[in-house]
Order: C-alpha cells, then structure tokens, then sequence
C-alpha cells in the first residue's frame, strides 16, 4: 500500500487528500521505486482546479509529474535511456504520470540514474521545469552570440532556462520583480524588472537588439515587449500565454492545443540535464519542501505565482 495524493473534486487546494492505494507490481519494462521528493508544477493545479476541464468521471485526479527516489522492484527487461535499471538504484522518474506518492510504478523508460551529488529535493524537482527550459532554448535557437530575453526569470522553469543560456554562453535578459536581481546576477544573468516600459529597459540593457525571447510567465506584457524587440518570430516562445501568442504568430510550446509538445526533445533533454548538473552548470534552487500530506500548503505556495525555484513533496 502507498500514500496517494488525490484531488477528490475539482476545485482549489481543499480537494487535496492523502489515500492508501494497493501499488501493483512491476509488469515488463516497468519499475516500482521508492519516491523521496516528487516535484510540484503549476500545471497539477491547473488539473484539479478545471482549466482542462471537470469530468467528474475523472475523479478521483492523481497529480504529479515527475519523482526522485529508490528502485524497489523491476519488471522483466527493465531498460531505461542510461540503460538496465536495477533494484537499489537512485533514479529520477519523469514522465511519472501521478508522482505524488510514497510509492510509484512507472515505465523503465522514464528513469535516469540521480546524480550523486544532487539532494533528493533536487533531484525531484529538476525533470519537468529543466525539460521545458531545454525545449525552449531548443526552439528559438539560444547559441553564445545571442542576447536571449527571458521573461518570468525568477520561476521553476525561469531559473533552469537562465542557467542552461549562460552555459550556451548567450547574454541572458532576465526579468523578475526586483527582490530576485541578486539571485538572477549570481546566475550570470542582467536582471531587468517587469511592468510598464519594460521594453526601454531592456533596450537599454542590450543597446546592439534582442536576438530572441522565452515568455516562461504568460503575461500579455511578455508576449507583446517580446515582438516588439524581436525581429524574427520564430525566434520568439511562449510555454504559457498561448492566445497571445497565437494572435502574435510566435512559437507555442507545450501540452495546449496548436502548440509543439517537443516530445523527443524533452526526453532527449533528462540526460542533458543530469549531465549539465554532474559538470556544475546547472542548479536547482528550491523554494519549499512539504510532507506528502501537506501537497495543499505547497499548492498554495505555488499558486503565489512569486516563488523563486521548485517546490517538492516529501513522503
Ligand atoms: N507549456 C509547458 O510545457 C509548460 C511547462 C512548465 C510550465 N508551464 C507554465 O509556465 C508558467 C511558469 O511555470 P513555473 O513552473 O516556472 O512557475 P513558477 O515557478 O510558479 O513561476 C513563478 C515566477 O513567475 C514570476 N512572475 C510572476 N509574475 C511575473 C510577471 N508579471 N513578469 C515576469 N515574471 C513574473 C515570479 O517572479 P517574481 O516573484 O519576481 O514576481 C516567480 O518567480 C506556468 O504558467 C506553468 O503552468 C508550461
């Protein structure tokens, strides 16, 4: 039996509830692990809060995406992308469909081994915001001659994003409210505060252009500065303002309809990511950890919309 975090309705935090849930065995390329951190993403609220709808026939929601911890049991051919996975392996499991839980099986294709040297709160909550940064880079292109804009600098995926293009050596524009500017300069970043004349500010911050843009909060303000100083829209993406930058003839990435949910490249992206921690090119700053049974108090934290990293639940 496990700890299953479950929203029993659709609604806000309130619906969250701890259940004990009988855990199948591994069946073939499967793997059952130990979770110790699990990752919390703004998009498992959006779940259980409706925005992609309220079949009650779907409740009662298991939330979460990704998941750090101990293989306990394997299936037959248990092979995942660093190779065979093993019982007593430190693995992190993303995509791991309803990862808030003590315990979890998932296919052995979604386990990379944990870099030794990344707690398990880290580890929990690199997958699915370094992903995403990953894809986004990928899609507009960041190389080191480029001046890239990163609008919500300061978030889960923001922080990944800053980090991964400064290691591609491009010159990184980071906006965030200024209580994050240290952060975001020790990150090798120019931070740059949000809202009006946002665009002259960076303008004066990067006097020879923009070359692209990441809109990683889905504010108009992130879309339309973005255009504005951007001259080539393929070069611009939104992981979040989707019917602004429909409108704007951008590049939307993700789940939502019309946009490229970058499958392979997300994949290809969670040995990258493992490797670019193991060489010390990548952090994972974290904003919070609560217990399992606390998921409503994270869920709540992270619907501030201003925390700074990944927030993970510990079973
Ligand atoms: N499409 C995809 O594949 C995909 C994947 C992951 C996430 N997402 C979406 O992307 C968004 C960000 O995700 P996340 O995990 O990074 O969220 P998060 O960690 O909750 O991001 C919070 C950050 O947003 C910043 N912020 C708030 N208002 C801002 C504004 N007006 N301008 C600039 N920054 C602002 C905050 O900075 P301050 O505290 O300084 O205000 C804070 O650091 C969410 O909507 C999420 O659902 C999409």
């Amino acid at each position: 039996m496990s700890d299953v975090v479950v929203a029993g309705a659709y609604g806000g935090p309130e619906v969250l509830s701890v259940i004990d849930e009988a855990v199948a065995e591994p069946g073939p390329g499967q793997v059952r692990i130990a979770v110790r951190a699990a990752g919390v993403n703004p998009f498992d609220q959006k779940v259980y809060s409706g925005v992609f709808g309220t079949d009650p026939a779907n409740l009662p929601l298991r939330l979460g995406a990704e998941a750090a911890g101990v293989v306990i049991a394997v299936g037959a051919q248990a092979s995942g992308p660093a190779g065979p996975v093993e019982v007593g392996d430190e693995v992190i499991a993303y995509r791991a469909s309803g990862a808030y839980a003590a315990e979890l099986v998932v296919p052995a294709s979604s386990v990379v081994p944990k870099p030794a040297g990344l707690s398990w709160e880290e580890a929990g909550g690199l997958m699915a915001a370094g992903a995403t940064a990953v894809h986004v880079l990928e899609a507009i292109g960041v190389g080191k001659d480029d001046a890239v804009l990163i609008h919500g600098a300061a978030g889960g995926v923001g922080l990944m994003a800053v980090q991964l293009a400064v290691a591609r050596g491009a010159t990184v524009l980071a906006t965030a409210s200024p209580a994050k500017h240290d952060l975001l300069r020790d990150l090798g970043a120019i931070p740059i505060a949000y809202g009006p004349g946002l665009a002259d500010r960076v303008r004066a911050a990067a006097p020879e252009g923009v070359h692209a843009a990441a809109d990683l909060v889905g504010t108009d303000e992130a879309v339309d500065v973005s255009v504005e100083l951007v001259a080539d829209r393929s070069r611009i993406a939104t992981i979040a303002g989707f019917a602004r930058g429909a409108q704007a003839g951008i590049k939307l990435l993700g789940g939502s309809p019309g946009a490229d949910p970058g499958t392979d490249v997300r994949a290809a992206a969670r040995l990258q990511l493992t490797e670019a921690v193991e060489a010390g090119r990548l952090r994972v700053l974290i904003a919070g950890s609560y217990p399992l049974r606390e998921a409503a108090a994270a869920h709540r934290q992270i619907m501030t919309g201003h925390t700074s990293g990944k927030i993970v639940l510990l079973p």
